[in-house]
């Protein structure tokens, strides 16, 4: 099966995409590096099995999504490509509009002129927002925090319309809560530009001198600890359940929804401390206020896509940990850096 991975030299996709190639799926990359590397190219050409295909192409450019359908003829497409960050979106809303929604639109038109019905959408946890009671399942309420989670709802409805319209779609809506972690091998993780917003790319770079204490947003919430608590998952986990996703896509149509998380719930000071006591280091931390639009405990209710979909998360914090600290290890190798 040739599949499509947009964004596929991202944190998730890139991922993803040695797992499919390991699973014998044939990958075509399109990504516009907009937030993430050409050398990650490479190293996921290493750790997989097949080939992997490259276009530098913006999905915003109606054209450019045209010539990638011309080249190929995919059997699927799994859509990662987005703009990511809670808050840049509250500050710049229109932004995240155009580039999720205007990407999203034309990747969907040039699919259904092609005839490309199966679809793998990288939604997000964040569309749960505040309404419910943890843990989560897939029927809940949906709420929205930031412009961010606006982009990822409308796109879910904008595929239920779709698929509402023609029958012969079979689209899987991917609800990740907190991705985290590594591939083993150390070559491939998360990068992000800049200092990071999320807490475990914070801690690894704690944890290697690039920044000197972590802070931690909050110690008064209703948690065990006062820490905010989250659902965190392994990357390779995550991209394990897009393989299963994949494979739910050739025998059912429609619309479907699944959470992937652990269905477990750690604190800040749970990861923090796990981090310390597997890798030997230790990560200064203050306890600063909490981060306007957080809430204190998101984690999955996942048996619907254990049930339907035969995925289960695998991997536990420990690991979450050492793939994470073996990842920034190798990043701040001077020979190995970007
Ligand atoms: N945190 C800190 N210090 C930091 C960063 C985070 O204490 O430097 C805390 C936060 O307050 C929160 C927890 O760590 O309690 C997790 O924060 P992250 O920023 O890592 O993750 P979020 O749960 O806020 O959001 C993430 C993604 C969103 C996604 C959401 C889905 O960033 O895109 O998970 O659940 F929508």
């Amino acid at each position: 099966m040739k599949i499509l991975v947009t964004g596929g030299l991202g944190y998730i996709g890139s991922h993803t995409v040695v797992e499919l190639s390991n699973n014998g799926f044939e990958c075509v990359v399109v990504d516009n590096l907009m937030n993430s590397d050409s050398s990650v190219l490479d190293r996921i050409q290493k750790l997989s099995a097949d080939p992997i295909h490259f276009m530098k192409r913006d999905l915003l450019d109606k054209h450019q999504v045209a010539e990638v359908f011309e080249l190929f003829h995919f059997d699927a497409v799994i859509h990662f490509a987005g703009l990511k960050s809670p808050a840049e979106s509250v500050v710049n809303p229109l932004r995240y509009f155009e580039e999720n929604l205007g990407t999203t639109i034309n990747l969907l038109n040039e699919m259904q002129r092609n005839n490309v019905k199966k679809l793998v959408f990288s939604s997000s946890a964040t569309v749960y927002g505040d309404l419910t009671e943890p843990p989560v399942y897939e029927k809940a309420l949906t709420s929205i925090l930031n412009p961010y989670g606006r982009t990822k709802l409308m796109i879910e409805e904008i595929l239920q319309d779709l698929s509402k319209s023609d029958p012969e779609w079979s689209i899987a809506i991917l609800r990740f809560f907190n991705p985290i972690g590594a591939h083993s091998s150390g070559t491939i993780g998360e990068r992000p530009n800049g200092v990071p917003n999320n807490l475990m790319p914070y801690i690894t770079q704690v944890a290697s001198g690039r920044r000197q204490f972590l802070n931690i947003y909050g110690d008064d919430y209703p948690t065990p600890d006062g820490t905010g608590v989250r659902d965190f998952i392994h990357v390779m986990d995550l991209a394990h359940g897009h393989l299963k996703a994949l494979n739910y896509l050739s025998n059912h149509s429609g619309n479907h929804i699944f959470n992937l998380g652990t269905g477990k719930g750690y604190s800040v000071l749970d990861l923090v401390r796990t981090f310390e006591e597997v890798n030997g280091v230790k990560i200064p931390y203050k306890i600063v206020d909490r981060r306007p639009g957080d809430i204190a405990v998101s984690y999955a209710a996942p048996s619907k896509a254990e049930r339907e979909l035969g995925w289960k998360a695998e991997r536990g914090l420990n690991e979450m940990c050492e793939d994470a600290w073996r990842w920034e290890k190798d990043l701040v190798k001077p020979s190995k850096s970007f």
